[in-house]
């Protein structure tokens, strides 16, 4: 059985839901000890990549290995090294997080004392000591999810697969969680993890491979995503929205380049390659034009500008977040 240099490997991977191919020929390589993120709008077949490597749902074509094992072939073996944390907690609410954990350490055939043991190890890392013998409905939705996180940690799996982790937490519940992941990247584990938040993706992954429509669109590193629409952008902003064509001219002119314009933001944006030449030059022109400027500058482009160029649209229409009706159906299937 050997362990192969790969955490996971899925290739080609095909699932059909009657009519609906959820995956088309979807390929993806994890390097063992990183996190790879897997960034997507809703609907793009996140859930179902997690599923089957987690070997919940059984795959209709193409082949994939998870710590080196064949997840067609072997799936006991399989769910034996893996976690899974998924959409929405699993915790019980009615009793206290260290009672969770000793519950779930016996249900993983943990002796008594060797549950104990290792629910106070996970609630020392996952920073939730303090509120260990509190009941679960009294925690915040950070404080659930690493509770949950910490669940999925008791066998101490070599690859987890956290699905949507900060989907619907606030900007503290995400911090926490984010620190939960860096915690446990730093002792070894393997990380996939999904998400539709482009920041969150380039804040915890090695690596992110962009899917859409059940197949992968892109795999690289953060910075080499970004490094594909060019480098640096100026952004000009002007105070009257009917000097924007104006303002427009100018950029067009001093970069080469054709310019984005936000009306409602009264903004027009362009990729710069002499930055400091660019900036110089626009700042002058738009002066000698006498066209008032709220705010000019340059700025590095973002993975949802990479993500636009991608895929030739916006991450969910527009709003690159989900609504609540969007999430609660995500629940009822997640579930
Ligand atoms: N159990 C199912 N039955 C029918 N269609 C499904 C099922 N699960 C997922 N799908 C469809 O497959 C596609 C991919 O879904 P999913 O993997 O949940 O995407 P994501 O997690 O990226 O939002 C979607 O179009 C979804 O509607
Ligand atoms: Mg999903």
């Amino acid at each position: 059985m050997s362990p192969g240099p790969h955490a996971v490997l899925a290739e080609g991977l095909e699932k059909r839901y009657g009519e609906k191919r959820a995956l088309d020929g979807f390929d993806l390589t994890v390097a063992r000890g990183t996190v790879h993120g897997l960034l997507g709008p809703n609907g793009a077949g996140k859930t179902t990549v997690v599923r089957i490597l987690s070997t919940l749902v059984r795959l209709d074509g193409g082949r994939a290995e998870v710590a080196g094992i064949d997840v067609a072939g072997r799936p006991r073996e399989v769910r034996r090294r893996i976690g899974l944390t998924g959409q929405y907690a699993a915790v019980d609410e009615i009793t206290t997080a260290r009672q969770n954990l000793v519950m779930f350490g016996r249900l993983f055939h943990l002796g008594k004392k060797a549950a104990e043991c290792r629910a106070a190890e996970l609630l020392e890392q996952f920073a939730l000591t303090d509120a260990a013998d509190k009941g679960v409905k009294e925690f915040s939705g950070g404080m659930r999810r690493r509770l949950d996180l910490a669940t999925s940690m008791i066998l101490a799996p070599q690859v987890l697969f956290l699905d949507e982790p900060t989907t619907g937490l606030d900007p503290r519940g995400r911090n926490e969680v984010w620190e939960a992941v860096r915690s446990l990247v730093a002792g070894g584990t393997t990380v996939l993890l999904t998400t539709q938040y482009l920041d969150e993706a380039d804040k915890l992954a090695d690596r992110i491979a962009v899917i859409e429509r059940g197949r992968t669109i892109a795999d690289d590193t953060p910075a080499a995503l970004k490094q594909q629409i060019g480098g640096d952008r100026i952004e000009v902003v002007v105070q009257e929205a009917a000097d924007l064509p104006a303002a427009l001219r100018v950029v067009a002119r001093v970069t080469g380049a054709e310019p984005d314009s936000d009306p409602e933001a009264r903004r027009v944006a362009a990729p710069v390659t002499d930055r400091v030449a660019a900036l110089t030059e626009v700042v002058r022109t738009l002066q000698d034009e006498k066209i008032p400027v709220e705010d000019i500058g340059l700025r590095r482009p973002t993975l949802d500008e990479v993500f636009l160029r991608i895929t030739g649209r916006r991450a969910e229409d527009g709003t690159g977040d989900a609504g609540p009706a969007e999430r609660t159906r995500e629940a009822g299937r997640a579930a």
